[in-house]
């Protein structure tokens, strides 16, 4: 079987069509960087998901997953682009699998109006409604065919506060996650757990505690004894693989598939005996495969 995984791709918003009621606080200097500077970096990416799709069916990819950041703002107009411009992407005959950034879930208003659930709630049915918790959909399941399946939890939150962009899974989740990860449906099965902050950097090192996953610790404990499987993850915009000391499973950082100058993204090929992850780099307008960085998992 054979799944993309990739992240982070910003959809650059139209800022005149942000309606003016929605500019306040964090998403005001959120609006200046993109003017500014930020915004240029993902210039194309509108563009590059249409060749993403591309990919996905020069590749016959069967299963795509996403670990967020859709956005920059979390603003309704710009969900709702998203959704529309992800569509193609959904269609893999196996399914797509995602969790939101937190630049989806940017303010308190992405919740409290809803504006994610809108664009992106009918996408989120679980496998094994039972382990979900508090109503969400989270931890979401997806046993997809009979050798792999994918767990996705939510570390996305609103982050008020400029100078914070970290992340937590909250504790229900996690005591959700040691269930589902023990259930007998995921018996033997190669198991993607994702989410969207990384839980550590390359070498196993914390991430920055303004930037990075609050409890990774907690959530690396949970996965350590998983036998076969990876943990997927973004919010670095760079690609990177990484063992935390006593996990069992490999780290994989997607990066940014859209950034200029640093797209990069992971496809990996799995079956009954093993896994292998190669890297997907952007070279004259089409993305392509890295196969001499390959990687065994
Ligand atoms: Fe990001
Ligand atoms: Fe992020």
């Amino acid at each position: 079987m054979r799944i993309l995984h990739f992240s982070d791709i910003h959809l650059p918003p139209r800022l005149l069509s942000v309606p003016f009621r929605d500019w306040f606080g964090k998403r005001v200097i959120g609006g200046a960087n993109l003017f500014l500077g930020r915004g240029r970096e993902f210039a194309d990416a509108r563009e590059k998901i249409v060749a993403l799709d591309r990919f996905r069916r020069e590749l016959e990819v069967d299963l795509v997953t996403c670990t967020g950041d859709y956005t920059a703002l979390g603003t309704r107009t710009e969900l709702r682009n998203a959704r529309q411009a992800l569509q193609p992407l959904m269609q893999a005959p196996l399914g797509y699998v995602h969790v939101p950034g937190n630049h989806d879930v940017y303010l308190f208003d992405v919740l409290r109006r809803r504006w994610w659930d809108e664009s992106f709630g009918d996408t989120l049915w679980s496998d094994l409604p039972e382990c979900v918790v508090n109503g969400e959909p989270w931890p979401l399941v997806r046993l997809v065919g009979e050798d792999v399946a994918v767990v996705a939890v939510n570390s996305s939150r609103p982050n008020p506060r400029p100078w914070r962009s970290s992340g937590r899974i909250p504790q229900p989740q996690l005591d959700a996650l040691v269930k589902v990860l023990a259930a007998p449906d995921l018996a033997g099965r190669f198991v993607f757990v994702m989410t969207h902050f990384a839980p550590c950097v390359e070498h196993g090192v914390p991430d920055k505690p303004l930037h990075g996953l609050e409890n990774a610790d907690d959530f690396l404990s949970v996965c350590a004894d998983l036998p076969r499987g990876v943990i997927l993850c973004g919010h670095i915009h760079r690609r990177f693989t990484a063992r935390a000391e006593g996990v069992k499973p490999p780290i994989f950082c997607a990066g940014s598939a859209t950034k200029a100058g640093r797209e990069s993204l992971w496809v990996f090929d799995v079956d009954a005996d093993g896994g292998r992850a190669t890297p997907g780099i952007w070279r004259d307008e089409a993305y392509m495969l890295d196969p001499g960085a390959a990687v065994l998992v």
